[in-house]
């Protein structure tokens, strides 16, 4: 069978920085720590007033296109992933398109187009559209372009304020792909669930601590039933395993749960009997609280082991430094995530070409999505090409005062009175009102 998968990345921040400990610490009375250790996080990367998801996206499109030298003709569809829409009817897919033709030769009147809605989750489950449209047959030979593109902005005073963030992932998914196959294997956890909410309002409803359960009750599901496929999963199976990061916080929860799944019935569980005992097997519960109560005296004693920090610093660690400076994505974050384990192990000489990766994907509302990937030959090529570390690094930080400013453009319920620019545009789609959208 043909791999298919995900050919070339481009990741595209917002162009300001706010920073967790230097800036709203002071201002929310906070010790620092709580951002950089509990949350976990240092900065969030912010849109400039002329940004939105649209000029991101496009911006994030266009690099991957001209990098890999690609024409609309090359394209079959575009898929866009959002949580942050503006537009009810027409997709964000429609005006990133109509960017890119200002700039490329021809048109995309061929390409099917498309916008994705399942909170974070969608990132992925455009992917999986991808996958299946040419595993169909149906694309006459081109490549899908996937974008996840969010303003990930919470209400001033919320909780999620500490975990913020924009930006735009765009992937290109093809046949004989240069960097991961996608796997048939995948397994889903799915509930109805009303932990995060934006019914028709610009600033999402949180419940934070429910969300926090949510996730991880419904990664369990999909880990099993990922199993029930691919068979039982060993912590050694997987190079590297990018979760989807609200905040590396989250993550580190979802990783220590994983490996407690994981290791259960092996020589692993065996070897740490005499140190901290045998995982108890909660079997029914009454809640999501109940079963991670159930368990964690346990896993309170795992997350202390050296064969456990080993397993993280290895596995999990290096998916989470783009992250940590640049916040939540939304539907970007878990390919943020892919991205930076990679970029980890380049920058760390390791081959991983044939090596496998389990990716794990969630959306609020809530589903939780788990599938394989195997990395590519040409993979390493690929990751060098990203220039995320050089726009992390050219992010104008501001003030919290500008951050209020900001904060205010982009909560399009309320007249902004300043709407200035912080940085200047250069060789990129812009945002100056409708009608005039992606100019360059
Ligand atoms: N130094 C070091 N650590 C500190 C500290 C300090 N001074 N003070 C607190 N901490 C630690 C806490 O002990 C805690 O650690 P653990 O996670 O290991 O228990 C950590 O910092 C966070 O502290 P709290 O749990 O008290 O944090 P909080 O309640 O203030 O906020 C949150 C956390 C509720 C998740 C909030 O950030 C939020 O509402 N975020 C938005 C929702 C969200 O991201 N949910 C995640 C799951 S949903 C999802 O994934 C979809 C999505 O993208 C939104």
């Amino acid at each position: 069978m043909t791999a298919v998968g995900i050919d070339a990345i481009e990741i595209h921040t917002g162009k300001l920085k706010f920073d967790l400990a230097e800036t709203l610490a002071p201002v929310k009375d906070k010790d620092p720590e709580y951002y950089t250790k509990g949350i976990g996080l240092a900065a969030s990367s912010f849109p400039d007033t002329y940004e939105d998801i649209v000029t991101m996206g496009a911006n994030a499109a266009y690099q991957l296109m001209k990098r890999r030298d690609l024409s609309p003709q090359d394209i079959g569809r575009i898929d866009v992933a959002t949580e942050s829409s503006f537009d009810n009817s027409k997709p964000v897919s429609t005006y990133i398109a109509g960017c890119l033709e200002q700039v490329f030769d021809g048109d995309f009147h061929h390409a099917n187009k498309g916008e994705r809605k399942f909170a974070c989750i969608s990132g992925t489950q455009s992917l999986d559209d991808a996958y299946n449209w040419i595993r169909a047959g149906r694309h006459r030979g081109r490549s899908a372009l996937v974008i996840a593109t969010d303003t990930a902005l919470y209400a001033r005073g919320d909780a999620g304020e500490a975990t913020q963030g924009a930006g735009a992932v765009a992937m290109l998914i093809s046949e004989n792909p240069d960097l991961v196959e996608l796997s048939t294997e995948q397994g889903y956890g799915s509930a109805d669930e009303t932990d995060f909410l934006k019914p028709n309002q610009q600033f999402p409803s949180v419940d934070g601590k429910r969300s926090v359960q949510v996730y991880l009750a419904r990664m369990r599901e999909a880990l099993e039933d990922f199993e029930s496929v691919a068979g039982d999963t060993h912590p050694d199976d997987f190079e590297l395993i990018p979760f989807h990061t609200p905040f590396p916080g989250m993550v580190r929860k979802a990783g220590l749960l994983g490996f407690r799944h994981m290791i259960r019935d092996t020589e692993i569980e065996e070897q740490l009997a005499d140190e901290i005992g045998r995982q108890p097997r909660p079997e029914a519960f009454d809640s999501d609280e109940a079963y991670l109560d159930a368990i964690s005296e346990y896993t309170d004693k795992l997350k202390g082991t050296e064969t456990y920090q080993a397993w993280y610093d290895d596995t999990i660690a290096p998916t989470l430094e783009i992250s940590r400076e640049v916040g939540n994505w939304y539907t970007g974050s878990v390919h943020i995530a892919r991205a930076s384990g990679l970029k980890a192990a380049l920058e760390a000489d390791q081959d991983l070409a044939g090596e496998r990766l389990l990716v794990g994907s969630y959306g609020s509302g809530a589903q939780a999505e788990i599938h394989a990937e195997t990395v590519q030959e040409d993979w390493a090529e690929e990751i060098a090409a990203l220039t995320i570390d050089e726009q992390i690094e050219a992010r104008r930080d501001i003030s919290f005062e500008e951050y209020e400013r900001v904060h205010d453009v982009h909560n399009h319920d309320k007249q902004a009175e300043d709407v200035e620019e912080f940085t200047s545009p250069a060789d990129e789609f812009v945002f100056d009102g409708w009608g005039r959208m992606g100019e360059r």
